[in-house]
């Protein structure tokens, strides 16, 4: 893995209008890194970039033409992209009964946006031997999130592709690490439903907290971010003692269908 020095660095940011993105893209930027900020809001997206002396790219991070437009706007004016973060999500809820549709745009943004982003970004990266792609997963990816079937689903996608990225272009020069947090107090969770935030619990972190943490760990050769430690106990028991995984999940979703119809 290649030590990554921000001061100068060239920096992408989707979904960087609000919550974890903006904290990166702010945080990045006090770090020296110059930052290009996406979103699909113009205006949070501006409002970003105005504030760091960056420069606003807004578009859907889940379309590939949008993508190549980023990717390209980004190069022309940075030089070369150092780090992608490939930041945007979505948490529509609900299981089974999810409209297709819903289903359909989770994936797009939560993994197809990676995929894309990765089409644009490996070649030009092999070539120079360097490049760092950091995508925002989520711990529902390492563990899941009862209650939010797409989203869960969609998280396991995007952190399968973190981990086929890395393990094909490790060995030449790309790094790749993924973002796994639990609750974040961002307008994703301030939206999320009652039965979600009851299963995050109290262990809200701010995401200037989540961006401090991310700081610390770009480089230090671990594939995963953990801002909330907990998580990594989680899935070692996911791992090692699934049955048991899955039955303590099921007894969590009981207990929310039992606060949602108390007697
Ligand atoms: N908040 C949490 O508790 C939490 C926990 C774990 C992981 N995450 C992940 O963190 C990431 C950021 O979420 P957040 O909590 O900051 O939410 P947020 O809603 O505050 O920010 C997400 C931003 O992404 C933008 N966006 C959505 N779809 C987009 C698209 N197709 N193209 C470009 N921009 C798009 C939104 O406009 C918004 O500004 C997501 O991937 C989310 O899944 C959040």
């Amino acid at each position: 893995m290649i030590a990554l020095d921000l001061k100068g660095a060239g920096v992408v940011v989707t979904g960087a209008g609000s919550g974890i993105g903006a904290a990166l893209a702010r945080r990045f930027a006090t770090a020296g890194a110059r930052v290009v900020v996406n979103d699909l809001d113009t205006t949070l997206a501006q409002h970003v970039a105005d504030e760091i002396g960056g420069l606003a790219v807004p578009g859907d991070a889940a379309a590939e033409d949008s993508i190549a437009t980023l990717i390209e706007t980004a190069r022309h004016h940075l030089g070369e992209i150092d780090l992608f973060c490939a930041n945007a999500g979505i948490e529509p809820g609900g299981g089974i009964d999810t409209p297709t549709d819903v289903w359909d745009r989770t994936w797009q943004v939560n993994v197809m946006a990676h995929v894309h982003a990765a089409r644009h970004l490996i070649g030009p990266w092999l070539e120079r031997g360097r490049g760092h792609f950091l995508a925002t997963v989520s711990a529902a990816g390492l563990l899941t999130h009862v209650g939010s079937a797409p989203y869960s689903v969609s998280k396991h996608g995007a952190l399968a592709f973190a981990e086929w990225l890395a393990a094909t272009h490790a060995d030449r020069g790309i790094t790749v690490q993924v973002l796994c947090p639990m609750g974040v107090r961002t307008r994703m969770y301030e939206q999320t439903h009652t039965a979600a935030k009851t299963v995050l619990g109290d262990n809200i972190l701010e995401p200037d907290h989540v961006a401090d943490h991310v700081m610390g760990s770009l480089g230090d050769e671990r594939f995963l971010i953990l801002p909330h430690p907990e998580v990594r106990a989680l899935y070692a028991i996911r791992a090692t003692d699934t049955e048991r995984w899955l039955q303590a999940m099921n007894r969590v979703h009981q207990t929310l269908l039992d606060s949602d119809h108390p007697e």
